[in-house]
């Protein structure tokens, strides 16, 4: 079980390249199941939540080679539809498959997903939309057995909340589909409309992705494609809240500054000064942030839940209140006992955390318990004073790329044992 030791106020400097976006790769790496040829996808992160829905590519039959951040996959070997318990609770978004695999073989028999603790994560909105679509499912013994007798068929699915899976797993099963499918009340954020856009680029005719409103027309088959991941705005989010606790001055290449248009001003208003210009982020923040007033978690284009656990750390030591609520997950206050002991003083209340800034943290033996909870403890532990022990690392492994490494070289002192 490795952990991370941290000795924290050393101030970061320099620049660094923001990795591939895991939350893209994700459902990009489960529609390659739709193409025919060797698929290119380049700038895909190494971590263990793509290992993961690597192992089902292959499990399925799936040809799967990588190079760097380069993968080459192709699905011309598929010759299964069943995906084991054992692969599908490595991640909650494995339930992508289920879209793709019924489409490509017309059959798929597999089990409720797993992934990080963070509140309940139904996929009823998922069996809704498939089901409109012409699947039979029946849910049984914790397996999921569906099937498509006569096709998927397009048709108009209202989604009651843009859930970022159901929208990935409706746009890649219609694409096969006969006729044409509307999703009404479609979840907007920039991984969406990168998967539309790599399906498109494999012969796909999806039209308004990053909108509200998506109109996917069926293919008979697509073709593969080469595809370039976009950068991961949540740990570009991170590497900003970490630069705002240690008052560093960093340089983010590779990003898309109109991904963190909701991230920036809540940065600015604590008195960073941010400057972004040809994908490059030059970000300073002030020796001590100013509070955070309100930050609401809201779907794209809102504040992104998954920067709230990170955010939330650099405002333990503002100057002033800073109010979060959380309005997508419900457990994802879970490692604010863990702040506490590092003398942070957060009261939650339901979906509210009212921080009551300290002047400073101090090193502490805490343990993570979801990805971005692992984050923000990684966040606090570079602004304490002394050393920190982090364990539960594996969960920041589902999300960041040698995050120690970044750090490290940005100036931190940080190691992975
Ligand atoms: C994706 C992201 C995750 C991010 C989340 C919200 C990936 C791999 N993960 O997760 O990092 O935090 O979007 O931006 O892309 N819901 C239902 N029924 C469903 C599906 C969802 O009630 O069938 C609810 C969930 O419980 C949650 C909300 O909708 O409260 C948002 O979930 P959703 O957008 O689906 O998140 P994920 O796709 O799981």
């Amino acid at each position: 079980m490795s952990r991370l030791l941290v000795t924290g106020r050393q101030k970061l400097s320099g620049e660094t390249y923001v990795q591939g976006a895991k939350n893209s790769a994700l459902p990009i790496l489960a529609a390659t199941i739709l193409s025919k040829g060797e698929n290119v996808i380049y700038n895909c992160p190494q971590l263990t939540d793509v290992e993961a829905s690597l192992g089902i590519l292959r499990y399925l039959g799936c040809d799967v080679r990588r190079s760097n951040s380069t993968l080459l996959i192709s699905a011309d070997g598929i010759c299964r539809s069943d995906i084991p318990h054992e692969l599908m609770r490595k991640t909650r978004s494995s339930i992508v498959f289920l879209g793709a695999v019924l489409a490509r073989t017309g059959r798929a028999k597999l089990t409720f997903p797993g992934g990080c603790e963070i509140g309940p994560r139904p996929i009823d909105l998922h069996l809704k939309a498939l089901r409109e679509l012409g699947a039979v499912i029946k849910e049984k013994h914790g397996y999921l057995d569906c099937s498509a007798p006569n096709g998927l068929v397009g048709a108009k699915v209202t989604l009651s909340f843009p859930s970022v899976g159901a929208t990935e797993d409706i746009m890649i099963a219609a694409c096969l589909a006969s006729g044409t499918t509307t999703i009404i009340n479609a979840a907007r954020e920039p991984e969406i409309v990168d998967l539309a856009d790599y399906l498109n680029e494999c012969g796909a005719k999806i039209y308004g992705a990053g909108e509200g409103v998506i109109v996917i027309d069926g293919c008979d088959s697509l073709e593969c494609a080469h595809h370039t991941i976009i950068p991961d705005r949540i740990v570009a989010a991170t590497l900003m809240a970490c630069a705002a606790a240690t008052g560093s001055q960093i340089t983010l290449k590779g990003i898309i500054s109109s991904h963190l248009a909701s991230i920036i001003p809540v940065f600015e208003d604590a008195g960073c000064k941010i400057r972004c210009r040809d994908g490059c982020m030059k970000f300073s923040a002030p020796s001590r942030l100013y509070s955070m007033k309100t930050v609401r978690t809201m779907p794209y284009p809102g504040f992104p839940t998954d920067a709230q656990a990170p955010m939330l750390a650099a405002a333990c030591t503002a100057e002033g209140t800073s109010v979060f609520v959380e309005n997508i997950f419900e457990n994802r206050y879970r490692h604010i006992s863990e702040l506490v002991r590092m003398g942070a003083n957060v009261k939650t209340e339901g979906r509210v955390a009212v921080v009551e800034g300290v002047s400073s943290l101090y090193g502490a033996s805490v343990e993570a318990t979801d990805l971005r909870g692992a984050a923000a403890l990684v966040v606090a532990s570079l602004g304490a004073d002394g050393s920190s022990d982090i364990s539960g690392v594996k969960y920041l492994e589902r999300g960041y790329e040698n995050l120690e490494v970044t750090l490290s070289e940005l100036g931190a002192e940080i190691k992975k044992i």
